[in-house]
C-alpha cells in the first residue's frame, strides 16, 4: 500500500507545541508504521517569529496569522496549542468549519466551550479529540471510553494539575516557599500562562469537567464545580498533616450518585500510605472506580512538553487510522445530569484553629461540635506564638458539609479564636 502524506498545521509552538515537534521527528519511523502515513508539519503560527524555541523549525513554514493555517486548504489536521478560550475558539471553529480535524491540549476551551464544539465537529464530520487536555501524558481519556467502557463508573478522583502537586511536594519535602517553587515550575514550562489557574484549581476544575462529562456520560458542566485551590494551605497544614499520618494532595473528585453528579477540585487529606498520597513533583494519576472492574490507577506526568506531546500524538494517530473513540462513541447521546448540592456532600473534615491557649478554649469548641451531633476523632495541639496562641487541629468523623459549616460559624464567633478557621477534606480512595 501506498503511504499517504497527512499535512498538519500547529497553532502554537511553545511547550507543548515544540514537543509536538521534537516527539514526531524523533519518533517519525515508528509513527509512520503505526499510522500508515507520513505526518508532516508544514505550517506552524506563533506570536513572535524570532524567538529561540525547543525544536527545530527548518522545514515549517512560520507565520504570526494563525487564521493563515486554518484557512489552508492543504492541511488536513490543526493542533490548536494556543491556550485561552478567545483566539483558540475562534480558530478551532473556523477549522471545524473548513472541514479540518481538531486535536487541542486546551482543557480550559473544552470545558468551557466543549458543548458547542463537539456538535459543531459533529455536524461538519470532522472529528476535535484532547485526549492531551487531562493528565498531560497519561492516556485517561482513553482508558474510559475503550478500556472501561463496559463499566459503570462510580468514581473519578486524581492528581490532575502538575504544577499544584509540584508545589506541594516541594514544600513538604523540603520547607521551600511556595512562590520560589511556582516560578520553578513556571521554568520548567509546566504552569498556564496564568498560573493562578494552577493555584486556585481552576485548571484542575477545567480537567474535572472533562473527566466528569466522559466517565457518567454527562455534558460538560464546568460551572458545577466546586473549586478551591492551595494558595491557602500553611506550612502549619503540612506539618499537622504529616503528624497524623496524611499527605496534602489537590485532588479532583467526580462521583455519580443517585442519578446527579458531584465534582470538587480541593486540598485533600490523604492517608500517607495511599498510592494517591505517593504521587509527588509533576506526577499526576488519576483513580477510576468502575462497577464491574473495581478501582484502577493511571500514572504519567501530568506536564510538560513530550508528555504532552505524546498525547497529542496519540490522536493524530487515531484519527489517521480512524479509530477515534472519545468524541463519537456515546456524545451525541450525553445527558444533562443534575448536580449534587455542595452542602450535601459528605465527608470526614480536618480543621485548623488558632486560638488564645486558656483553659477552657478546648471544652467550649467540643461542645459546639457535640451540639451539632459532629465527633472529635481527633486533637493536636501546637503552641506556636509569643502572644500565647496556638494551633489546634481537630479530625472530624463523616458529616454533612452543612452541618459542619454552621459549627464552624459558631467556633468562629468565639473570642479566643484568632484567624478563619481552616477546613480541609479527609478522604480514604484507595
Ligand atoms: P506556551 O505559552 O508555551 O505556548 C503557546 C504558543 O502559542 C506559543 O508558541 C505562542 O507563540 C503561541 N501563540 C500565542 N498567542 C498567539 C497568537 N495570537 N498567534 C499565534 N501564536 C500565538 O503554552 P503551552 O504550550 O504550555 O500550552 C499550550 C496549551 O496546552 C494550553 O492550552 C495549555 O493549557 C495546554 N497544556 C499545556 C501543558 C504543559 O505542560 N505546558 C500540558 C497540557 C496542556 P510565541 O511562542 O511566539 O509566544
Ligand atoms: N498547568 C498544567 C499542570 C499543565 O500543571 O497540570 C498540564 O495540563
Amino acid at each position: 500500500m501506498r503511504v499517504k502524506n497527512v499535512n498538519i498545521g500547529i497553532l502554537g509552538l511553545g511547550t507543548v507545541g515544540g514537543g509536538v515537534v521534537n516527539v514526531l521527528t524523533r519518533n517519525q519511523a515508528e509513527i509512520t508504521r503505526r499510522s500508515g502515513k507520513n505526518i508532516t508539519i508544514t505550517h506552524a503560527a506563533v506570536r513572535d517569529i524570532n524567538q529561540d524555541r525547543i525544536c527545530s523549525t527548518d522545514d515549517i513554514s512560520l507565520t504570526q496569522d494563525p487564521f493563515e493555517i486554518v484557512n489552508n486548504n492543504d492541511i488536513d489536521v490543526v493542533l490548536e496549542l494556543v491556550g485561552g478560550t478567545g483566539l483558540a475558539k475562534d480558530l478551532v471553529e473556523q477549522a471545524i468549519k473548513n472541514g479540518k480535524h481538531v486535536i487541542t491540549a486546551n482543557k480550559a476551551l473544552i470545558a468551557i466551550h466543549g458543548n458547542e464544539l463537539l456538535e459543531l465537529a459533529k455536524a461538519n464530520n470532522t472529528h476535535l479529540l484532547f485526549e492531551a487536555a487531562v493528565a498531560g501524558g497519561i492516556p485517561i481519556l482513553k482508558s474510559l471510553e475503550q478500556g472501561l467502557s463496559a463499566n459503570q463508573v462510580e468514581l473519578v478522583a486524581g492528581i490532575i494539575n502538575g504544577t499544584g502537586n509540584f508545589i506541594l511536594t516541594e514544600m513538604r519535602d523540603k520547607g521551600r516557599d511556595f512562590d520560589d517553587v511556582l516560578k520553578e515550575a513556571q521554568a520548567l514550562g509546566y504552569a498556564e500562562a496564568d498560573p493562578t489557574f494552577d493555584v486556585e484549581g481552576i485548571d484542575a476544575a477545567h480537567k474535572l469537567a472533562i473527566l466528569g462529562s466522559i466517565a457518567f456520560g454527562c455534558k460538560l458542566q464546568f460551572d458545577n464545580i466546586s473549586t478551591e485551590g492551595i494558595s491557602q494551605i500553611s506550612g502549619e497544614d503540612v506539618a499537622f498533616a504529616t503528624e497524623l499520618g496524611y499527605s496534602i494532595k489537590h485532588l479532583g473528585i467526580a462521583k455519580k450518585i443517585d442519578n446527579k453528579v458531584q465534582m470538587r477540585v480541593h486540598p485533600t487529606l490523604i492517608p500517607k500510605t495511599s498510592l494517591l498520597a505517593n504521587v509527588d513533583g509533576v506526577m499526576n494519576a488519576v483513580l477510576v472506580k468502575g462497577n464491574a472492574v473495581g478501582p484502577t490507577l493511571y500514572y504519567g506526568a501530568g506536564a510538560g512538553d513530550e508528555a504532552t506531546a505524546s498525547a497529542v500524538i496519540a490522536d493524530l494517530i487515531d484519527i489517521i487510522k480512524d479509530t477515534v473513540s472519545h468524541d463519537i462513541l456515546g456524545w451525541q447521546n450525553f445527558e444533562d445530569c443534575p448536580a449534587c448540592d455542595t452542602n450535601d456532600i459528605e465527608s470526614v473534615f480536618y480543621l485548623r484553629l488558632l486560638a488564645t491557649d486558656k483553659p477552657g478554649v478546648l471544652a467550649d469548641i467540643t461542645a459546639i461540635f457535640a451540639n451539632h451531633s459532629i465527633s472529635v476523632e481527633a486533637v493536636v495541639q501546637k503552641q506556636i506564638d509569643s502572644k500565647n496562641n496556638a494551633h489546634i487541629a481537630i479530625i472530624t468523623n463523616m458529616i454533612k458539609t452543612s452541618e459542619l459549616n454552621e459549627a464552624v460559624a459558631e467556633i468562629q464567633k468565639n473570642d479566643f479564636i484568632q484567624e478563619d478557621v481552616k477546613i480541609i477534606h479527609i478522604e480514604t480512595l484507595d
